[in-house]
């Protein structure tokens, strides 16, 4: 097991961005058994961590993440998935740090669907990490950001076979339903009236 310790290192440029970073979303989780991880916003100079953890994904975890095994990691996937705006794509990283470097250990976000009422929702925590509580509170850290910031729907396309996904959404209170004319995939969809926001 790697040794994990916060990242608290934030402001490295004076980037526009960074104005409207989200600092105060910054938390430190520690886990039962001693690793400590940062969770914070992903920042628009996230680029080579976030290429970084997607590369070392499993294939497996890949394909549940992406729906596809055939996404292509370009610079501009990457961009999408790091320039975001706070407020319609909202994305936390769960990073540690591993010999003197951080790395993300797990990454979800939410993007606000223009044509539909509601956000999309998918996350993804590092193969050595799965099973540790760390999909919980990140999936738990979207619903609750979401719900404050007004989305008033979550919903999740969900490959079939994807059991862990499938019950964790299920234990947290989605509802799980085919998605008509394809039955390789689960439709999750949570109303977020509800949500516990307590502090995590
Ligand atoms: C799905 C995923 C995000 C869950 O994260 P995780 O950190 O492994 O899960 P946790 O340790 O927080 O466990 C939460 C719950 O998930 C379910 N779960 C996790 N691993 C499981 C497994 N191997 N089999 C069955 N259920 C499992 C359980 O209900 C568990 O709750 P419990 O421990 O109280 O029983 C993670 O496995 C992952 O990244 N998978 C690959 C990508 C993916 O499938 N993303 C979802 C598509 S949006």
């Amino acid at each position: 097991m790697p040794d994990c310790r916060p990242c608290s290192n934030l402001a490295d440029d004076s980037s526009r961005w960074l104005h409207k970073y989200p600092a105060h979303l910054v938390r430190t989780w520690r886990l039962a058994s001693g690793e400590s991880f940062s969770l914070r916003p992903v920042r628009h100079d996230d680029g080579a961590l976030e290429e970084a953890f997607v590369r070392d994904l499993s294939l497996e975890s890949r394909y549940q993440r992406m729906l596809s095994g055939g996404v292509k990691v370009t610079p501009e996937w990457i961009e999408s998935m790091t320039h975001i705006d706070y407020h319609r794509h909202m994305a936390f990283a769960v990073t540690c740090v591993i010999d003197g470097v951080e790395q993300f250990v797990g990454v979800g976000r939410y993007v606000v669907d223009a044509a539909r009422p509601g956000a999309d929702v998918a996350l993804v925590i590092a193969d050595a990490w799965q099973g540790r509580g760390l999909g919980r509170r990140l999936l738990a850290t979207l619903l609750e950001h979401a719900q404050s910031a007004g989305v008033r729907q979550i919903v999740g396309v969900v490959l079939a076979t994807n059991v862990a996904m499938l019950r964790l959404a299920r234990s947290m209170g989605f509802s799980v339903n085919a998605e008509p004319g394809d039955a390789t995939v689960m439709r999750i969809r949570r109303d977020l009236a509800a949500v516990n926001t307590q502090p995590h």
